[in-house]
């Protein structure tokens, strides 16, 4: 298994091109499934995640191809012949519980395996199925799968109330209520970019869609989608990330395709920190010239709040903060596991239920570190670069899932970071 050698002390300087949104290319595959038609999906980012969404796809009878390096991925689902998510696939990636609504919505029938647990906690995929059933689903789990047929055929309109802000849920009924017969009204829907992307891209498919964005969102659905070429958005928790890296290493980083709607809650609170973020023709440029950061208090919410998805790498910046600060997880259980390994370089961090203390240090320590999750494993590089002496990451595997390059895109700004290949 590979790991990450870093070797930390430097500032960084340069600029960084922002990849298009995992989590949204994730969500946009499956609406694939949704239309005899080709659907071209531009921006994609090169990720494993992605190309485990494309085995799954293919797994079922659509055709993807991946062109221009990956950053183009064509798809078209004129044969779906297997109605069948595979175990051996959703067990590695929960974002192929994604499927299930629109080969309901497509065919009337669908059998997916139930993800199972993550290192990040139990997360069940309950609210997708409740939102299935409202719409008409017959639902039935059996040997780990879940069973859906929906009555003639054909899933209904309905109203859908989320009893708490899911995203995957709201992309699952979000996709196949644009097929389901008669309107359906998603209330507590989750405000993301990706949902916003999603809506657009069903959109450019013919689906009628109203309210993205915002907390509720209605569909008129429509007897047939026809194809579409869609850019994917940028991945603000990859911009979130690099933006972290010249705030914790020093220096002047512009990321490329950034924009502030994006990561508003995000670069408040490194405004907070003493961070200067500022917009520019082609994107963000993040500074810190002088002095250390300052302790800032985070609490992470659904967007448009602080995204679960920096707190590891926030944690990673504020361990050299001045003062003390007082990191909250809301959105899941279990999410702090990355706070050992930062211990192991010299943070003191102090973990209670779903609460971080962080109190500054002025310096951190290389050492060698273990990844545990996807974010984890960014925040422990970010860590790293900021460190005295060398920081070996290993379980870099995680890494790969969501960060295309991150070696080349560091080190062009300068940090020494290499991949020991093992
Ligand atoms: C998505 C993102 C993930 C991000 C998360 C929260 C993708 C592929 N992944 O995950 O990177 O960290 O949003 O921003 O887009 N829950 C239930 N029952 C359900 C579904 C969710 O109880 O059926 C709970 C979860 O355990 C969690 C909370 O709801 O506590 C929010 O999870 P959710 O928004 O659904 O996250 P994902 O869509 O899985």
């Amino acid at each position: 298994m590979d790991s990450i050698l870093v070797r930390g002390g430097g500032e960084l300087n340069g600029v960084i091109p922002i990849a298009g949104a995992k989590n949204a290319c994730l969500t946009l595959m499956p609406a694939t499934l949704l239309t005899e038609e080709p659907l071209t999906l531009t921006n994609a980012p090169r990720l494993s995640d992605i190309r485990t969404m494309t085995q799954l796809l293919q797994s079922l009878g659509a055709e993807v191809s991946s062109l221009q390096g990956g950053k183009v991925l064509a798809m078209s689902s004129h044969d779906i012949h297997n109605h069948t998510a595979d175990y051996d696939i959703v067990r590695k990636m929960r974002a192929s519980i994604l499927v299930l609504g629109p080969m309901l919505a497509r065919d009337g029938h669908a059998i997916v395996s139930l993800p199972g647990g993550c290192a990040i906690g139990a997360r069940p995929v309950d609210l997708h199925l409740k939102a299935l059933e409202a719409m008409g689903a017959e639902l039935d789990l059996r040997d780990g799968y879940v069973h859906a047929k929906a009555p003639g055929g054909r899933l209904k309109g309905a109203v859908v109330e989320f009893p708490i802000v899911s995203v995957g849920a709201t992309e699952n009924a979000l996709l196949a209520a644009t097929l389901a017969k008669g309107t359906t009204v998603l209330k507590n829907a989750a405000r993301e970019p990706e949902i916003v992307d999603l809506a657009h891209c069903l959109r450019r498919m013919g689906a009628q869609i109203e309210g993205e964005g915002s907390s509720t969102i209605t569909i008129q659905g429509v007897d047939r989608l026809g194809g579409a070429t869609h850019p994917v958005v940028t991945d603000r928790i990859e911009l979130g990330t690099y933006m972290l890296a010249p705030a914790i290493c020093g220096g002047e980083v512009e990321c490329l395709g950034g924009r502030l709607d994006l990561v508003g809650a995000f670069a408040e609170k490194l405004d907070q920190a003493g961070i200067s973020v500022t917009e520019t023709e082609r994107g963000l440029k993040v500074a810190r010239k002088n002095g250390r950061v300052k302790a800032v208090d985070v609490t992470t919410e659904p967007f448009p709040g602080f995204p679960t998805d920096l707190q590891a790498q926030m944690m990673a910046l504020l361990c050299t903060a001045e003062g003390t600060s007082v990191l909250e997880e809301k959105i899941f259980e279990n999410r702090f596991m990355h706070a050992p390994e930062l211990i192991r370089m010299g943070a003191k961090i102090d973990v209670h239920g779903g609460h971080a203390t962080v109190t500054g240090v002025e310096r951190l320590r290389g050492a060698p570190v273990m990844a545990t999750d996807l974010r984890a494993s960014v925040s422990l590089i970010l860590a790293g670069l900021a460190a005295e002496g060398e920081t070996v990451v290993s379980r870099v595997y995680h890494l790969d899932r969501g960060y295309e390059h991150v070696e080349d895109k560091l080190g062009a700004c300068g940090a020494r970071i290499e991949r020991i290949k093992g």
